[in-house]
């Protein structure tokens, strides 16, 4: 059964969008000058995902990109959330440009235009040119730097026409997930690096807003965060204690420097790694944004874990709680929470959810169709929380479902599928699944409340 939704609650101009992130997608890793990221070597490196997938081809969007644009109009959005491969454009991380890689992406803004489709841009999704690992990455301020000239060399090209343009993707898995728990990309299990690979991520932020905003004048700049919830398994002082940690670790170290309040020092005091600082970084930092992007996907429940790793505070796996493919909790009041806590505490001006989904391993029928009633629910939820978070004063602009297509999910490879639209890897057939046919209707339906 369909839920009935408070559609009106979102303004005329909301934009419906749908997300993805180059190396997820494109494929054609070795085609028109594109060099390696961190994320070829870290997928072909034999233990790191599973299946031994990577993604030399995902989805071959970078082939097929005029289908899927197809597919967007199908769908009814009216925005897209599209991310840039760097190594694409600049294939040593800085130095010679690569005008091949540029013109893929300037033609493929000109094409979502055209379909009337707004392209929100990010440039840094975890794909970080590995000639830029060599030389420390993130761990190093350079790579800030090169960020910013990478964000100005892109703005310069396309800024004519994206307005909407985001720095990074998600800055925790690239700092805790990527440096500190090995699991993703450039694979390191190391604090400080993790910690000092945190400081420049931010700070890459917010001397990329500065470029863009110099080569792009207009252009609307944006930072995108992943959060959950946190809470205490128990009242025990021990647990609470654990989720402020936790808080500290997935929420606050990444807003509230973007918000002018400095690092949080409990957590300074949890890592006890020096920051890198130099005078004048922290205002560089909390540069003022022109909207804040919230990727949401599952709340966190904690106890306290002494003997383990930062931030001593260890997940709980709860007991008959819906879950995802994944085994992720589902908890739409969680997405809610999190927008008035944007609103509310952090005082954002403009919201966008710039990721919400659900992964489950979707089949294909024998009819042709793919009946995926578990993501159409997840999507009504977390649509709905939306709804009530604007009805009580959340500035929430759009909201992007994670995903457009299946597609590569880093560690977890090919098995479980995030897209409203399913796509055959041995083919490269796309089928619009039933989630994808129920964004169309609601889509229709907001512009209709809107009449
Ligand atoms: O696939 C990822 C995406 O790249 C970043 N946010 C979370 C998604 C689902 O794990």
């Amino acid at each position: 059964m369909s839920e009935s939704l408070d559609l009106a609650a979102f303004p005329a101009d909301f934009l419906w969008g749908t997300a993805t992130s180059a190396y997820q997608i494109e494929g054609a890793v070795t085609e028109d000058g594109r060099a390696p990221s961190i994320w070829d070597t870290f997928s072909h490196t034999p233990g790191k995902i599973d299946n031994g997938d990577h993604g030399d081809v995902a989805c071959d969007h970078y082939h097929r990109w005029p289908e899927d644009i197809d597919l967007m109009k199908r769908l009814g959005t009216n925005a897209y959330r599209m991310s840039i491969a760097w190594p694409r454009v600049l294939p040593g991380g800085d130095g010679q440009v690569n005008a091949a890689g540029l013109g893929f992406y300037d033609r493929m803004v000109d094409a979502l235009l055209e379909a009337g489709i707004e392209p929100n841009v990010t440039l840094y999704h975890w794909d970080l040119p590995q000639a830029l690992q060599d030389r420390g990455g993130w761990t190093e301020r350079d790579t800030a730097e090169h960020l910013a000239a990478y964000a100005s060399l892109v703005a310069a090209r396309l800024g004519d026409r994206v307005s909407q343009w985001a720095t990074l993707n998600e800055p925790l898995c690239s700092a805790w997930i990527g440096h500190l728990e090995g699991r993703m990309a450039p694979g390191l299990t190391d604090l400080t690096a993790a910690v000092k690979a945190s400081y420049h991520l931010l700070l890459g932020h917010g001397l990329a807003t500065q470029a863009i905003r110099a080569a792009a004048p207009g252009a609307q700049t944006g930072l995108v965060t992943n959060h959950s919830t946190v809470a205490a398994a128990s009242t025990r002082p021990e647990d609470i204690a654990a989720a402020t940690r936790m808080d500290g670790h997935i929420n606050r170290w990444w807003l509230d420097p973007v918000y002018g309040r400095g690092f949080p020092a409990d957590m300074l005091d949890v890592y006890g790694v020096e920051l890198p600082e130099r005078p004048g970084d922290l205002n560089t930092i909390a540069a003022p944004l022109d909207w804040h992007g919230v990727n949401y996907y599952f709340p966190a429940t904690v106890t306290e874990d002494p003997g383990g790793p930062v931030p001593y505070a260890r997940e709980i796996r709860l007991p008959d709680v819906p879950r995802t493919g994944l085994d992720w909790q589902i908890d739409a009041d969680g997405l809610e929470a999190l927008l008035l806590r944007l609103t509310d505490d952090y005082g954002v001006r403009k919201l966008y959810v710039t990721e919400n989904g659900s992964a489950f391993p979707d089949t294909v029928a024998p009819d042709g169709t793919v009946h995926d009633p578990d993501r159409t629910r997840y999507l009504e939820q977390h649509v709905n929380a939306c709804t009530r978070a604007a009805r009580k004063g959340a500035p929430l602009a759009g909201y992007y479902v994670w995903s457009l297509l299946d597609n590569f999910e880093w560690a977890y490879g090919y098995d479980q599928r995030f897209g409203l639209i399913h796509v055959d890897y041995e083919t490269q057939a796309r089928t619009v699944k039933s989630s994808g046919l129920r964004y169309a209707e609601m889509i229709r339906a907001h512009r209709d409340s809107r009449l």
